[in-house]
Protein backbone atom coordinates (compact mmCIF):
# COMPACT_ATOMS: atom_id res chain seq x y z
CA UNK A 1 0.00 0.00 0.00
CA UNK A 2 1.76 3.20 -0.92
CA UNK A 3 1.83 5.84 1.48
CA UNK A 4 2.20 9.69 1.49
CA UNK A 5 5.06 11.37 3.43
CA UNK A 6 3.10 12.92 6.39
CA UNK A 7 1.58 9.22 6.87
CA UNK A 8 4.85 7.33 6.68
CA UNK A 9 6.37 10.43 9.45
CA UNK A 10 3.18 9.92 11.45
CA UNK A 11 3.43 6.06 11.74
CA UNK A 12 6.97 6.35 12.49
CA UNK A 13 6.39 8.67 15.36
CA UNK A 14 3.84 6.13 16.54
CA UNK A 15 6.04 3.33 16.70
CA UNK A 16 5.20 1.29 13.42
CA UNK A 17 7.46 -0.29 10.98
CA UNK A 18 7.48 1.58 7.37
CA UNK A 19 9.40 0.93 4.22
CA UNK A 20 10.75 4.24 2.91
CA UNK A 21 13.15 5.02 -0.12
CA UNK A 22 17.05 5.45 -0.19
CA UNK A 23 19.61 5.88 -3.12
CA UNK A 24 20.93 2.77 -2.27
CA UNK A 25 17.60 -0.11 -1.54
CA UNK A 26 14.42 0.68 0.23
CA UNK A 27 14.61 0.38 3.98
CA UNK A 28 11.90 -1.37 6.81
CA UNK A 29 11.92 1.60 8.84
CA UNK A 30 11.23 1.64 12.29
CA UNK A 31 12.17 4.23 15.04
CA UNK A 32 15.29 3.57 17.46
CA UNK A 33 12.88 5.16 20.09
CA UNK A 34 10.94 2.17 20.37
CA UNK A 35 12.13 -1.36 21.02
CA UNK A 36 9.40 -3.16 20.44
CA UNK A 37 9.53 -1.57 16.25
CA UNK A 38 12.99 -3.20 16.01
CA UNK A 39 12.08 -6.28 17.26
CA UNK A 40 8.97 -6.52 14.67
CA UNK A 41 11.57 -5.09 12.16
CA UNK A 42 13.63 -8.47 12.89
CA UNK A 43 10.39 -10.63 13.32
CA UNK A 44 9.23 -9.71 9.59
CA UNK A 45 12.36 -9.93 8.04
CA UNK A 46 12.97 -13.35 9.71
CA UNK A 47 16.60 -11.72 10.10
CA UNK A 48 18.85 -13.60 12.57
CA UNK A 49 18.92 -11.48 15.74
CA UNK A 50 22.91 -11.43 16.02
CA UNK A 51 22.67 -9.21 12.25
CA UNK A 52 22.63 -5.78 13.76
CA UNK A 53 21.00 -3.12 11.93
CA UNK A 54 22.29 0.63 10.61
CA UNK A 55 21.10 3.42 12.05
CA UNK A 56 19.89 6.08 9.58
CA UNK A 57 20.44 9.98 10.64
CA UNK A 58 20.19 13.43 9.62
CA UNK A 59 24.07 13.93 10.20
CA UNK A 60 26.92 13.65 12.67
CA UNK A 61 25.29 15.72 15.54
CA UNK A 62 23.04 12.55 16.31
CA UNK A 63 26.06 10.26 15.83
CA UNK A 64 27.58 12.29 18.43
CA UNK A 65 24.71 11.77 21.03
CA UNK A 66 25.52 8.31 20.80
CA UNK A 67 29.32 8.03 20.18
CA UNK A 68 31.15 10.63 21.83
CA UNK A 69 34.04 9.64 21.44
CA UNK A 70 34.49 8.75 17.69
CA UNK A 71 37.45 6.53 15.58
CA UNK A 72 40.00 8.93 13.64
CA UNK A 73 38.39 9.88 10.58
CA UNK A 74 35.18 9.15 11.09
CA UNK A 75 34.15 13.40 11.15
CA UNK A 76 36.49 13.38 7.85
CA UNK A 77 34.67 10.93 5.83
CA UNK A 78 31.43 11.57 6.77
CA UNK A 79 32.04 15.59 5.96
CA UNK A 80 33.18 14.18 2.42
CA UNK A 81 30.72 11.32 1.77
CA UNK A 82 27.53 12.50 4.11
CA UNK A 83 24.79 12.22 2.71
CA UNK A 84 25.64 9.58 0.75
CA UNK A 85 25.77 5.12 0.31
CA UNK A 86 28.76 5.48 3.28
CA UNK A 87 28.30 3.33 6.70
CA UNK A 88 30.37 3.79 9.46
CA UNK A 89 31.07 2.02 12.39
CA UNK A 90 31.88 3.22 15.96
CA UNK A 91 31.96 2.55 19.50
CA UNK A 92 28.98 3.50 21.06
CA UNK A 93 27.42 4.20 24.64
CA UNK A 94 25.92 1.00 25.19
CA UNK A 95 23.00 2.95 27.08
CA UNK A 96 21.94 5.01 24.40
CA UNK A 97 21.24 1.83 21.71
CA UNK A 98 18.86 -0.43 22.52
CA UNK A 99 20.80 -4.18 22.11
CA UNK A 100 18.65 -5.32 20.08
CA UNK A 101 19.23 -3.27 17.07
CA UNK A 102 23.19 -3.46 17.41
CA UNK A 103 23.26 -7.33 18.57
CA UNK A 104 24.42 -6.76 21.72
CA UNK A 105 27.51 -5.51 20.19
CA UNK A 106 29.52 -2.48 21.57
CA UNK A 107 29.74 -0.71 18.47
CA UNK A 108 26.84 0.68 16.29
CA UNK A 109 26.87 1.37 12.31
CA UNK A 110 25.62 4.89 10.97
CA UNK A 111 24.51 6.33 7.80
CA UNK A 112 23.13 9.47 6.42
CA UNK A 113 20.80 8.64 3.41
CA UNK A 114 21.03 10.99 0.18
CA UNK A 115 17.56 10.39 -0.88
CA UNK A 116 15.20 13.55 0.05
CA UNK A 117 11.86 11.74 0.85
CA UNK A 118 14.65 9.61 3.70
CA UNK A 119 15.70 12.42 5.22
CA UNK A 120 12.82 14.53 5.03
CA UNK A 121 11.31 11.71 7.12
CA UNK A 122 14.59 11.52 9.58
CA UNK A 123 14.49 14.92 10.18
CA UNK A 124 10.82 14.76 11.87
CA UNK A 125 10.71 11.47 13.07
CA UNK A 126 14.03 10.91 14.36
CA UNK A 127 17.29 8.13 13.83
CA UNK A 128 15.67 5.41 12.41
CA UNK A 129 17.26 1.58 11.68
CA UNK A 130 16.30 0.60 8.44
CA UNK A 131 17.67 -3.06 6.72
CA UNK A 132 17.02 -3.57 3.59
CA UNK A 133 13.22 -4.01 3.42
CA UNK A 134 12.91 -7.82 2.07
CA UNK A 135 12.89 -10.84 3.85
CA UNK A 136 16.73 -12.19 4.47
CA UNK A 137 18.49 -13.64 1.67
CA UNK A 138 16.64 -12.42 -1.03
CA UNK A 139 17.70 -9.44 -3.18
CA UNK A 140 17.18 -6.22 -1.41
CA UNK A 141 14.56 -4.05 -2.82
CA UNK A 142 15.04 -1.40 -5.19
CA UNK A 143 11.56 -0.87 -6.26
CA UNK A 144 8.21 -0.29 -4.28
CA UNK A 145 6.78 -3.06 -5.60
CA UNK A 146 10.11 -5.07 -4.86
CA UNK A 147 8.80 -4.43 -0.64
CA UNK A 148 5.37 -5.33 -1.91
CA UNK A 149 6.22 -8.62 -3.19
CA UNK A 150 8.01 -10.18 -0.23
CA UNK A 151 5.68 -8.34 3.04
CA UNK A 152 2.66 -8.12 0.60
CA UNK A 153 0.52 -5.77 -1.02
CA UNK A 154 -1.05 -4.28 2.61
CA UNK A 155 2.70 -3.11 3.57
CA UNK A 156 2.73 0.68 4.05
CA UNK A 157 4.89 1.92 1.11
CA UNK A 158 6.49 5.53 0.85
CA UNK A 159 6.66 5.39 -2.94
CA UNK A 160 9.95 7.03 -3.82
CA UNK A 161 10.25 4.95 -6.93
CA UNK A 162 13.22 3.37 -8.49
CA UNK A 163 16.50 3.72 -6.22
CA UNK A 164 19.42 4.93 -8.72
CA UNK A 165 22.21 3.43 -7.13
CA UNK A 166 20.62 0.08 -6.95
CA UNK A 167 23.10 -1.22 -4.29
CA UNK A 168 23.19 -0.85 -0.36
CA UNK A 169 26.29 1.15 1.57
CA UNK A 170 29.68 0.60 1.52
CA UNK A 171 30.68 -0.17 5.33
CA UNK A 172 33.88 0.69 7.10
CA UNK A 173 34.90 -0.18 10.24
CA UNK A 174 38.28 1.26 11.61
CA UNK A 175 40.89 -1.51 13.33
CA UNK A 176 43.67 -1.62 14.45
CA UNK A 177 44.76 2.12 13.03
CA UNK A 178 43.23 1.90 9.90
CA UNK A 179 39.50 1.96 8.12
CA UNK A 180 39.05 -1.25 6.18
CA UNK A 181 35.84 -2.32 3.84
CA UNK A 182 33.67 -4.60 5.54
CA UNK A 183 31.03 -4.54 2.81
CA UNK A 184 31.35 -3.55 -0.56
CA UNK A 185 28.82 -1.33 -1.86
CA UNK A 186 27.62 1.73 -3.61
CA UNK A 187 31.26 4.08 -3.33
CA UNK A 188 33.90 1.90 -4.33
CA UNK A 189 37.04 1.82 -1.65
CA UNK A 190 39.20 3.86 -4.24
CA UNK A 191 37.33 6.67 -3.61
CA UNK A 192 38.54 7.06 -0.06
CA UNK A 193 42.08 7.62 -0.93
CA UNK A 194 42.02 11.02 -1.34
CA UNK A 195 39.99 11.63 1.94
CA UNK A 196 42.54 8.96 4.54
CA UNK A 197 45.65 8.89 2.12
CA UNK A 198 45.21 5.22 1.94
CA UNK A 199 42.82 3.09 0.16
CA UNK A 200 41.13 0.91 2.44
CA UNK A 201 41.26 -3.06 2.48
CA UNK A 202 38.31 -4.93 1.88
CA UNK A 203 37.84 -7.67 4.14
CA UNK A 204 37.51 -11.41 2.82
CA UNK A 205 35.66 -13.73 5.15
CA UNK A 206 37.94 -16.90 6.15
CA UNK A 207 35.30 -19.60 7.15
CA UNK A 208 36.86 -20.35 10.66
CA UNK A 209 36.54 -16.52 11.31
CA UNK A 210 33.96 -14.19 12.95
CA UNK A 211 32.98 -11.77 10.62
CA UNK A 212 33.35 -7.97 11.24
CA UNK A 213 30.05 -7.78 9.47
CA UNK A 214 27.70 -10.41 10.65
CA UNK A 215 25.66 -9.82 7.90
CA UNK A 216 28.26 -11.74 5.53
CA UNK A 217 27.64 -14.29 7.27
CA UNK A 218 24.65 -15.39 5.53
CA UNK A 219 23.85 -16.10 2.06
CA UNK A 220 22.32 -13.05 0.28
CA UNK A 221 20.78 -11.05 -2.69
CA UNK A 222 19.83 -14.24 -4.33
CA UNK A 223 16.91 -14.98 -6.32
CA UNK A 224 14.56 -18.55 -6.08
CA UNK A 225 16.05 -19.00 -9.53
CA UNK A 226 19.34 -21.00 -9.46
CA UNK A 227 22.25 -18.71 -10.59
CA UNK A 228 24.97 -19.90 -12.74
CA UNK A 229 28.49 -18.03 -13.05
CA UNK A 230 31.49 -19.89 -14.85
CA UNK A 231 31.79 -21.52 -17.68
CA UNK A 232 28.25 -21.63 -19.93
CA UNK A 233 28.76 -23.69 -22.52
CA UNK A 234 28.40 -27.10 -21.51
CA UNK A 235 24.94 -26.63 -19.78
CA UNK A 236 23.39 -23.98 -22.47
CA UNK A 237 21.02 -26.98 -23.57
CA UNK A 238 19.35 -27.48 -19.97
CA UNK A 239 19.95 -23.66 -19.05
CA UNK A 240 19.60 -21.46 -21.97
CA UNK A 241 18.87 -18.19 -20.20
CA UNK A 242 21.66 -15.22 -19.64
CA UNK A 243 22.01 -11.95 -17.91
CA UNK A 244 23.92 -10.10 -20.07
CA UNK A 245 25.05 -6.55 -21.14
CA UNK A 246 23.14 -4.53 -24.20
CA UNK A 247 26.12 -4.46 -26.10
CA UNK A 248 26.63 -8.30 -26.85
CA UNK A 249 24.53 -10.80 -28.30
CA UNK A 250 23.85 -13.61 -26.94
CA UNK A 251 22.33 -15.52 -30.14
CA UNK A 252 22.43 -19.55 -28.27
CA UNK A 253 20.33 -18.42 -25.81
CA UNK A 254 16.74 -18.94 -25.57
CA UNK A 255 16.09 -15.65 -23.28
CA UNK A 256 18.32 -13.01 -22.41
CA UNK A 257 17.83 -10.28 -19.57
CA UNK A 258 19.83 -6.92 -19.89
CA UNK A 259 21.66 -5.89 -17.11
CA UNK A 260 22.57 -2.48 -18.66
CA UNK A 261 25.56 -1.09 -20.36
CA UNK A 262 29.12 -1.98 -20.08
CA UNK A 263 30.04 1.27 -21.11
CA UNK A 264 27.34 2.51 -17.87
CA UNK A 265 28.01 0.72 -14.54
CA UNK A 266 25.13 2.51 -12.57
CA UNK A 267 22.80 1.39 -14.93
CA UNK A 268 23.89 -2.46 -14.40
CA UNK A 269 23.72 -1.82 -10.52
CA UNK A 270 20.60 -0.09 -10.61
CA UNK A 271 18.49 -2.64 -12.68
CA UNK A 272 20.82 -5.88 -10.60
CA UNK A 273 18.09 -7.07 -7.99
CA UNK A 274 15.43 -5.96 -10.08
CA UNK A 275 16.28 -8.61 -12.46
CA UNK A 276 17.00 -11.21 -10.05
CA UNK A 277 13.34 -10.79 -8.98
CA UNK A 278 12.24 -10.49 -12.57
CA UNK A 279 13.44 -14.05 -12.77
CA UNK A 280 11.21 -15.39 -10.04
CA UNK A 281 8.47 -13.43 -11.50
CA UNK A 282 8.93 -15.02 -14.98
CA UNK A 283 9.27 -18.64 -13.17
CA UNK A 284 12.71 -19.73 -14.33
CA UNK A 285 14.61 -21.88 -12.74
CA UNK A 286 18.19 -21.09 -13.30
CA UNK A 287 20.10 -18.32 -15.21
CA UNK A 288 23.80 -17.81 -16.19
CA UNK A 289 25.40 -14.22 -15.55
CA UNK A 290 27.68 -13.24 -17.91
CA UNK A 291 30.73 -12.10 -15.76
CA UNK A 292 33.20 -10.63 -18.74
CA UNK A 293 32.69 -7.72 -17.61
CA UNK A 294 35.47 -4.71 -16.18
CA UNK A 295 37.00 -5.04 -11.96
CA UNK A 296 37.29 -1.56 -10.87
CA UNK A 297 35.11 0.69 -9.44
CA UNK A 298 31.69 -0.24 -8.73
CA UNK A 299 32.11 -3.25 -10.73
CA UNK A 300 33.74 -4.94 -7.94
CA UNK A 301 30.40 -4.49 -5.30
CA UNK A 302 28.40 -5.81 -8.58
CA UNK A 303 30.59 -8.73 -9.00
CA UNK A 304 30.55 -9.67 -5.11
CA UNK A 305 26.55 -9.35 -5.06
CA UNK A 306 26.42 -11.97 -8.14
CA UNK A 307 28.76 -14.39 -6.35
CA UNK A 308 27.10 -14.24 -2.92
CA UNK A 309 23.44 -14.77 -5.49
CA UNK A 310 25.05 -17.85 -6.65
CA UNK A 311 26.42 -19.68 -3.40
CA UNK A 312 24.56 -22.00 -1.80
O1 LIG B 1 22.28 0.93 1.83
C1 LIG B 1 22.08 0.43 2.94
O2 LIG B 1 22.96 0.35 3.80
C2 LIG B 1 20.64 -0.06 3.22
C3 LIG B 1 19.70 1.15 3.23
C4 LIG B 1 18.28 0.78 3.57
O3 LIG B 1 20.20 2.15 4.08
N1 LIG B 1 20.59 -0.78 4.46
C5 LIG B 1 21.14 -2.02 4.61
O4 LIG B 1 20.90 -2.58 5.85
O5 LIG B 1 21.76 -2.58 3.76
P1 LIG B 1 21.10 -4.13 6.16
O6 LIG B 1 20.49 -4.31 7.51
O7 LIG B 1 20.53 -4.96 5.07
O8 LIG B 1 22.64 -4.34 6.27
C6 LIG B 1 23.34 -3.83 7.38
C7 LIG B 1 24.69 -4.47 7.49
C8 LIG B 1 24.64 -5.89 7.96
O9 LIG B 1 25.48 -6.68 7.12
C9 LIG B 1 25.20 -5.83 9.38
O10 LIG B 1 25.87 -7.00 9.72
C10 LIG B 1 26.12 -4.63 9.32
O11 LIG B 1 25.43 -3.73 8.48
N2 LIG B 1 26.31 -3.98 10.64
C11 LIG B 1 25.42 -3.27 11.35
N3 LIG B 1 25.92 -2.88 12.53
C12 LIG B 1 27.18 -3.34 12.58
C13 LIG B 1 28.25 -3.27 13.55
N4 LIG B 1 28.09 -2.66 14.72
N5 LIG B 1 29.42 -3.87 13.25
C14 LIG B 1 29.59 -4.50 12.06
N6 LIG B 1 28.63 -4.61 11.11
C15 LIG B 1 27.44 -4.05 11.35
MG1 LIG C 1 20.16 -6.47 3.69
Amino acid sequence: MRIGIAEAIERLKSGQIVAIPTETVYGLAGSLAFPNAIDQIYALKRRPNNNPLIIHVSGISQVISYAPILPPGFAKLAEAFWPGPLTLISPIIPETIPASARANLPTAAFRMPEHPLANTVIEAAGPLVAPSANISGRPSATRPEHVEEDFGGAFPVLDGGHCTRGVESTILLHKNGKWRVIRLGSIPPESFHPILGYEPEVEHLKPSETPLCPGQLYRHYAPAAKIHIGDTKKFLETTPIILGFKEREYPKYAKVYILGSLEDPLSVSENLYATFRQLDLDRIAAAWVDMDFPHDGIWATIRERIKKASIG
